[in-house]
């Protein structure tokens, strides 16, 4: 049999990693400033990360979520004291895209209402209501197109007031620091608005913060920029570090029912140990301020290269945006100075998404490969 083939795929074969690098099978050391899509947040072979892990499966690995498992509600407080988010409950799943159908399909439930309102160039994953809200027509297929969804730009309000006087919008929801789409940023004046109006016609804003959040953006979650507190709140990639796990956050006011939601691996033993480990590991080794300190080097050194067009994003999330398009430059940074870099649904544009745990060290590797690259542009 062979693979279902829809992965373009680079010629390197990763055979084990390291913190901040990975090595292929001859040896080959790279840099990476991709994480494996934003996802490795406490670095490559984490000692504390694995131990937690081998321990628990030694113990037990997987059962039903018809049967008690204290590691949920361990995480629960744990990651309410991480992140400072006290007026939530915890349900758990095990990918973004999961999450994020759960979020859309609960604030259906609380106000039983099923549009919703996303934005110009989101992405939220390729499950039904999810790639339904996701700005690419070519994942979406006729099934989910059933699903109502208005894309709206960010930071024009009045555009998201009429749609919300009509009465019939579930959701809206936003990534603060888009993905996929290429490291745009919402206006805090913008967010802040749209809050109020949610507030004001019961629809229920989800924060997707998917990518941009467990530190990434060098706060716990990217909304925290703003003061505003999202009625859901969907996590995955960092908060697993490698282990398949989602959640979702869920104001107090939406009530659970029995049945409302459920999932077979969600919150498994494995996954409890996978997310509590992070969550140590954050908090042990300052990775919120890493991030905060490390992205605002990236940041300094990037505005001195007069062929960087525009730097994007915050903390470790971060885009460099060029006049060419950059695939060919991104094959360059792999196959001749062993970095990985990330790309987005903006062609021209670099993305840089390493482990927390990367220093200035390994950023000065990055724009040492990147300026010799440069020269020939
Ligand atoms: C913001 C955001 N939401 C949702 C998803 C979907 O996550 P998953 O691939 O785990 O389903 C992604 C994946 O890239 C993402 O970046």
């Amino acid at each position: 049999m062979n693979l279902f083939d829809v992965y373009p795929l680079y010629e390197v074969t990763p055979s084990k990693a390291k913190d901040v690098f990975v090595f292929d099978e001859n040896q080959n050391k790279y840099l990476d400033l991709y994480g494996g899509h934003a996802v490795i947040s406490i670095g490559h072979g984490n000692k504390y990360y694995i131990k937690s892990i081998v321990d628990q499966i030694n113990k037990i690995g997987f059962y039903s979520n018809a049967i008690k498992n204290p590691l949920q509600n361990e995480l629960a407080v744990k990651l309410a004291n991480a992140s400072n988010c006290n007026n939530y409950s915890l349900f758990m799943c095990s990918s973004g895209a999961e999450a994020n159908e759960n979020a859309i399909k609960l604030a259906s439930f609380y106000n039983n209402k099923s549009r919703i309102i996303s934005f110009k160039n989101a992405f939220h994953g390729r499950t039904s209501a999810a790639v339904a809200a996701t700005d690419n027509p070519n994942i979406v297929a006729p099934i989910n197109s059933q699903q109502k969804v208005t894309f709206l730009p960010f930071n024009e309000i009045d555009k998201v007031k009429i749609e919300l006087e009509k009465n019939d919008v579930s959701s809206v929801i936003f990534e603060s620091i888009q993905g996929v789409g290429g490291l745009d940023q919402p206006d805090e004046e913008f967010i802040n608005n749209l809050y109020k109006l949610c507030k004001k016609y019961d629809v229920c804003l989800i924060a997707d913060e998917v990518q941009s959040g467990f530190g990434r953006s060098g706060d716990f979650f990217g909304f925290q920029k703003f003061k505003i507190a999202p009625d859901i709140i969907t996590l995955a990639k960092g908060m697993g570090n490698g282990f398949p796990v989602g959640g979702v956050l869920i104001n107090r006011k939406i009530k659970p029912k029995y049945g409302m939601l459920g999932t077979t691996y969600g919150g498994n033993h494995l996954a409890c140990a996978a997310s509590l480990s992070v969550l140590h590991q954050i908090k042990e080794n300052n990775l919120m301020e890493n991030a905060k300190v490390v992205g605002d080097y990236f940041i300094n050194k990037a505005k001195k290269i007069d062929k960087i067009k525009n730097v994007k994003g915050r903390g470790l999330m971060l885009g460099l945006e060029f006049n060419f398009e950059v695939a060919e430059l991104r094959k360059k940074l792999i196959y001749d100075h062993k970095i990985f870099t990330g790309g987005s649904s903006n062609k021209k544009l670099i993305r840089i998404l390493p482990p927390l745990t990367i220093k200035k060290e390994h950023i000065d590797i990055f724009f040492k490969a990147l300026k010799i690259e440069l020269k020939k542009h």
